[in-house]
């Protein structure tokens, strides 16, 4: 139904108004965050081992006293953003002191969880430049990503010739992996029971596959990923790199391993990588294997309006940076039947994330 903006009443223009400010500002929360961890304030007021006020803050952060208000009014909206509390409530700025909330916790620079390099990977402009082209890529016939479209190659091409940025992505997506695999072993080893072997299938550097040859002394792990990942890395007795292509041979084992994989590759693509897997685990194999796949599932039951949301950021992201796609159930098990997989099992077990078990 067609109306004009001057049918609206006062109230709902407003709040129309209201709505869409609140749209065109928010890339102002993924900044103030960033500005955040680049100055190491969640680290300053850690390592002070108790609520921090603004004055010593700024002195900490030996910034010219001159911008303390801007510390004052960027802490303001981190709090708002649920990052830091407020521990004195006073209408006096110079007597506020700061504390962190556990999401803080997170981008502490040397935590073992912290995810701070995803923080400077995804807010790195050589990553969110695409996102400023997204309708000029829809609109053409020759850019297989908006990536591609600034950069002049896809992504991992273009990682492959830049080694700053290839090391900034690999220590980005091993932070996530530690986080990751700390609740996988904590809580859902009994995934790995029973195996043998296990091949991870764009590794990266190895963390997770590392970290499960740790756990399971018996069960040999291969990372496989692209030369520029893994060319020079060691493995251990048990664990063991493998430079090479997902698309032409996957190392067989007991169970390939697939961790944020799938969402960078269209559905064309992902059947090919699923059906490498499936040769993979079929070698010498009476009891069938399986394939373990970490990723979002989209409109999986029981998440909240954040997650959702969340989600539906990702989804335009890996179109952004690989034109890849999150999935909702359907669409992955549509992948998983055309690879010539019989079954497989959700198990909605990492918050944003979920396991999938996949078997012949
Ligand atoms: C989003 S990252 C995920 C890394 C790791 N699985 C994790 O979750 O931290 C995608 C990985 O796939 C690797 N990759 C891309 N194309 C590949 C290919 N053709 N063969 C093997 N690995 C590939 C990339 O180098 C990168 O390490």
């Amino acid at each position: 139904m067609a109306f004009q903006n001057g049918e609206l009443s006062t109230e709902q223009l407003l709040h129309a108004q209201a709505h869409v400010w609140n749209h065109l500002f928010s890339f102002i929360n993924s900044m103030s965050l960033k500005c955040a961890v680049q100055l190491g304030i969640p680290d300053i007021i850690h390592n002070h081992a108790e609520p921090m006020s603004l004055s010593q803050l700024v002195d900490a952060l030996s910034i010219p006293k001159v911008k303390s208000h801007f510390v004052y009014r960027l802490m303001r909206i981190l709090i708002h953003s649920g990052f830091f509390i407020k521990t004195d409530v006073s209408d006096d700025e110079e007597k506020e002191s700061y504390w962190l909330t556990p999401a803080c916790l997170l981008l502490l620079r040397n935590a073992p969880l912290s995810v701070a390099p995803l923080v400077q990977l995804i807010l790195d402009p050589n990553m969110t430049q695409p996102f400023d082209h997204l309708s000029e890529w829809v609109a053409s016939q020759h850019h297989f990503s908006p990536f591609e479209v600034v950069h002049g190659r896809v992504l991992f091409e273009h990682l492959g010739q830049q080694p700053g940025l290839n090391n900034l992505y690999n220590e980005a997506t091993a932070s996530d992996s530690r986080l990751l695999t700390h609740v996988l072993l904590r809580d859902y080893k009994q995934v790995f029971e029973g195996i043998k072997s296990l091949v991870d299938v764009g590794g990266g550097t190895g963390t997770t596959a590392k970290a499960i040859a740790d756990a399971f002394p018996d069960v040999k792990c291969t990372v496989l990923d692209l030369p520029h990942v893994v060319g020079g890395l060691e493995g251990t007795n048990n664990f063991s790199y493998v430079a090479g292509d997902m698309f032409e041979t996957i190392p067989s084992a007991d169970a390939v391993f697939l961790k944020w994989i799938l969402h960078d590759w269209n559905d064309e693509d992902c059947v090919k990588i699923l059906k490498k897997c499936k040769e993979a685990i079929a070698v010498d194999d009476k009891k069938g294997g399986k394939v373990i796949v970490i990723d979002m599932v989209l409109d999986v039951q029981g998440i909240d309006n954040e997650v959702r949301e969340t989600h539906l950021f990702l989804d335009i992201t890996v179109l952004g940076y690989y034109n890849g796609k999150e999935r909702t159930e359907k669409e992955f098990a549509r992948l998983f039947f055309d690879a010539g997989f019989t079954s497989y099992k959700i198990t909605p077990a990492f918050g944003l994330r979920s396991l999938i078990e996949i078997y012949p």
